[in-house]
């Protein structure tokens, strides 16, 4: 069903401000260093995260559109933009890398999206990555039938997802010194660091290779704000090789984290900011009396 109104996300109770949790660890406190979690998996139990953030911005946007947006096989945003669909009465429609997996059976994430019943596009690889051509992108838009679609981008990181993003950033005024995510297309850091209070820093741990981030997370704020704003920087050591990369020395680090706290670690972004966030403890990268929060940007799947 598609409403015609603009639904308002606020009618699916986010929790808000997400909780900040602080945890006993001796990795953090033998160098003097306090360590918070800013736990935005727990805004809601399917638009996790910075999906949440970035997300009820653009459904506002929409105003009852189809929503189409674009994603790889097992996006989190994509599921959580049909999750939102299914919540909302929104159609929604996802582009998907690889035009090969349409005539195979749908990947556990996949099928969850089209439960929600979103309807999946499959494009080959090459139109995929000319998506933001606008001649490209007007060929995907009829040959998905979605010509009148409200489109968000590939990790919803357009201007409202950058204003959405900040006030991840004022909840976090007064809390830290520091504060650290993972980063795929930056949307997230860029609205978090202007967001923060002057004196407070944001460190964004890319989790793709290519040190193309500090270009894309300015023009990004560019866009939203007119200007570079905060303070932040990135580590590009920490991704382990690319998207979706992980290995021996990440997976026992996340499991020994989980067991240590309690807490699911999500792999593909979340470990690799706690890992580059423990590896700046311990290489003395914060003075003594550092309070240092890791934002969860998101939760395992399934
Ligand atoms: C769990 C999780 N954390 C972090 C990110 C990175 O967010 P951004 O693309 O805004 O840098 C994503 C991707 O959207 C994500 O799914």
């Amino acid at each position: 069903m598609t409403s015609s109104a603009a639904p308002d996300p606020a009618a699916l109770s986010p929790r808000l401000p997400s909780p900040v949790q602080e945890l006993a660890d001796d990795r953090f406190a033998r160098r003097g260093l306090r360590l918070l979690l800013k736990r935005d998996d727990l805004i809601h139990p399917e638009l996790i995260g910075n999906k949440w953030r970035k997300l009820a911005p653009n459904l506002r946007a929409a105003a009852g559109r189809t929503i189409i947006t674009f994603g790889g096989a097992y996006s989190n945003h994509l599921r959580a933009t049909a999750a939102a669909g299914r919540l909302l009465g929104l159609r929604t429609v996802g582009v998907v890398r690889g035009e090969e997996l349409a005539d195979r059976p749908l990947n556990p994430s996949l099928a969850r999206c089209a439960a929600d019943g979103m309807r999946l596009h499959f494009v080959d690889r090459s139109t995929y990555r000319s998506k933001t051509d606008p001649r490209t992108l007007a060929g995907i838009l009829r040959a998905a039938g979605a010509e009148d679609a409200y489109v968000v981008p590939e990790g919803g990181s357009n201007t409202e997802a950058v204003r959405g993003c900040q006030a991840l950033g004022e909840e976090l005024r007064g809390h830290a010194d520091v504060v650290a995510l993972a980063c795929g297309t930056g949307g997230t850091l860029a609205g978090l660091a202007a967001g923060l209070a002057p004196g407070q820093r944001a460190l964004g741990i890319p989790v793709l290779r290519g040190g193309f981030l500090t270009t894309d997370v300015q023009a990004l704020q560019e866009r939203a704000f007119g200007a570079r704003r905060g303070t932040w920087s990135l580590d590009d050591r920490f991704h382990f090789g690319g998207y979706a990369r992980t290995g021996p020395e990440l997976d026992a680090f996340a499991e020994d984290f989980e067991q240590r706290h309690g807490i699911p670690v999500e792999r593909l972004y979340v470990a690799k900011a706690l890992y580059g966030l423990v590896a700046l403890a311990d290489e003395g990268a914060f003075p003594h009396g550092t309070t240092v929060a890791a934002v969860v940007t998101g939760r395992p799947f399934p």
